[in-house]
């Protein structure tokens, strides 16, 4: 049964969507209090490789002007009407650091078949992981040519999270066709989406 529209009316936002993420903002807290218990990492890690997790590449300027990037593998949508993506960046990330700075610019790519080899470069360390990677110059940072999708943004949130921090990032736009088949990570391995016959 569906509610009656008084209910619906008193659920809608009486804010404009800025205001709201302002609102949710205050409540986020980073408590140390919170019980972490010690799991064993390598069993840890190797559940986690279980997750089929798509390969996104994150780029934009660095604060030299220099091109950054890495490979997160926690990254995806978070909210649609106002639309919102995030990634997590180990805390030692030099991307990360980046884009620290709210209203920064950035670029989630997501990576397509035959990318294998610019997705592992970007998930390296040091100053030289662009090269051999096709990018063109734009201003949310170096886009990389021909990926399954990719979303301009701009940083929304930083939010602490464990030896993590995610990044929220309003998207400002849609950069490709979705005509290419993603690329996926799982049990250590990259693959393409199979196409549909
Ligand atoms: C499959 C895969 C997944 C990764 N996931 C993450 C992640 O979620 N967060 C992260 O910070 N680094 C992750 N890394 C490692 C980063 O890509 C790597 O640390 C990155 O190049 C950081 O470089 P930077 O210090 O230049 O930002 C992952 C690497 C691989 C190969």
């Amino acid at each position: 049964m569906s509610p009656p529209a008084d209910a619906l009316r008193s659920i809608e936002p009486q804010v404009e969507p800025e205001q709201m993420s302002m609102r949710v903002a205050n409540v986020i807290h980073d408590d140390p209090a919170v019980s972490m218990p010690r799991i064993d990492e390598g069993a840890n890690k190797a559940a986690l490789a279980e997750f089929p997790a798509a390969v996104i590449v994150v780029t934009c300027w660095g604060n030299n002007g220099a091109p950054v990037g890495a490979t997160p593998s926690s990254c995806g949508s978070l909210s649609i009407n106002s639309p919102l993506m995030f990634a997590a960046f180990d805390r030692g990330s030099a991307t990360l650091k980046a884009l620290s700075t709210p209203g920064k610019r950035f670029l989630i790519h997501l990576m397509s078949e035959g990318q294998e080899r610019a997705a592992l470069m970007l998930a390296s360390k040091g100053p030289d992981k662009f090269h051999q990677v096709v990018c063109r110059q734009t201003r949310y940072g170096p886009q990389i040519a021909n990926c399954a999708q990719v979303f301009p943004c701009a940083v929304q949130a930083l939010v602490p999270a464990g030896d993590h921090v995610i990044v929220t990032g309003a998207v400002h736009g849609l950069e490709e066709d979705g005509i290419r088949q993603p690329l996926l990570h799982h049990r250590r391995e990259l693959y393409a989406v199979p196409a549909r016959a």
